[in-house]
């Protein structure tokens, strides 16, 4: 069995050469965490390492976690459940399952056991008294929440700031907040700049600090470019993803990563960033989410 703790090699920064940038006077590079593994890569490799290292010193013998039905969350948690032997559990946002969505299809052939749940019960995946519940009736499971994120995940995303060069400002899409939160331990010269994904985010910035009360950077969540909120986008959203690999060479979803590039080149385009900068945007993966979106008929095939 592979030891969780083995590093994976980092994944490569990637520089972009575009007339935008050359007009604005910028520079971009792209953290290519969607390479750092063929299937647990992007934040949720970052969020898992040391789940999974404070899984094994637990002395449980099965992870529980929580999705929806798309979630790359629970693709990831089923695969490492594979990868290291692990047993995986998960409560998932129901109330059906179907046998045909690609993202259950694949956790389920990794041997994750699938428990579907009322979108009420779902509502309760952070509370105590249902945590409780779920502690007494799976006994051996290791709970771990919804996207991952807690403060083992932000100890597994500060390695990823730590190992960026210096820069001025660094752009990452937004869920839950615990990747923008993990990425405030990096350089103090760094502004971090988290893209919400989901409409009306603004109670993250609460939650951000309370994730990380002393953070090293500065940052600021843009709650503006949710286009439609989270799993919507417009048709421009999805020519730009397309546009963008075509371009730059680099895959796009438009759910979290496309919708964070979208954001930045709408921010570069309208003067955001003083002449002179380096700005580096990490690439979080996701890139499973575009079957979930084919078989929705949401976009076509590649
Ligand atoms: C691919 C991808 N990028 C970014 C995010 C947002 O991360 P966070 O929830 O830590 O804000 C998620 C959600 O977990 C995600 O799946």
């Amino acid at each position: 069995m592979n030891p969780v703790e083995n590093t994976l090699p980092e994944s490569p920064l990637h520089g972009i050469q575009d007339t935008l940038l050359d007009k604005h006077g910028v520079r971009l590079s792209i953290k290519r965490d969607d390479l750092l593994h063929p299937i647990i890569h992007g934040n949720k490799w970052r969020k898992l390492k040391y789940n999974l290292i404070a899984f094994r010193r637990s002395g449980k013998s099965e992870l529980l976690t929580f999705g929806g039905a798309f979630s790359n969350h629970l693709y990831a948690s089923a695969a490492a459940g594979k990868i290291f032997r692990i047993p995986t559990r998960a409560i998932v946002r129901g109330p059906q399952l179907d046998s045909q969505n690609p993202t259950l299809r694949f956790a389920k052939a990794c041997g994750m056991q699938l428990h579907p749940v009322t979108r009420s019960e779902y509502r309760q995946r952070d509370c105590t008294e249902y945590l409780e519940q779920l502690k007494q009736r799976f006994t051996k499971a290791f709970i771990l929440p919804e996207g991952g994120t807690n403060a083992a995940a932000l100890k597994g995303v500060a390695e990823l700031a730590n190992s960026l060069p210096q820069h001025q400002f660094l752009v990452c899409a937004t869920g839950s907040g615990g990747t923008l939160a993990g990425l405030l331990s990096g350089h103090t010269q760094t502004q971090v700049l988290g893209i919400a994904v989901l409409k009306n985010a603004e109670y993250l910035q609460q939650q951000i600090s309370e994730l990380q009360p002393s953070p090293n950077c500065a940052w600021r969540l843009l709650c503006e470019h949710h286009d439609g909120g989270y799993g919507r986008f417009s048709p421009e959203l999805w020519q730009f993803c397309q546009w963008f690999e075509y371009t730059h060479k680099v895959p796009l979803e438009p759910i979290y990563s496309g919708k964070m590039m979208y954001a930045l080149w709408q921010l570069i385009e309208q003067g955001y960033f003083p002449s002179g900068s380096h700005i580096i945007a990490i690439h979080t993966g996701g890139l499973q989410g575009k079957d979930g979106l084919r078989y929705r008929g949401l976009i076509g095939a590649d």
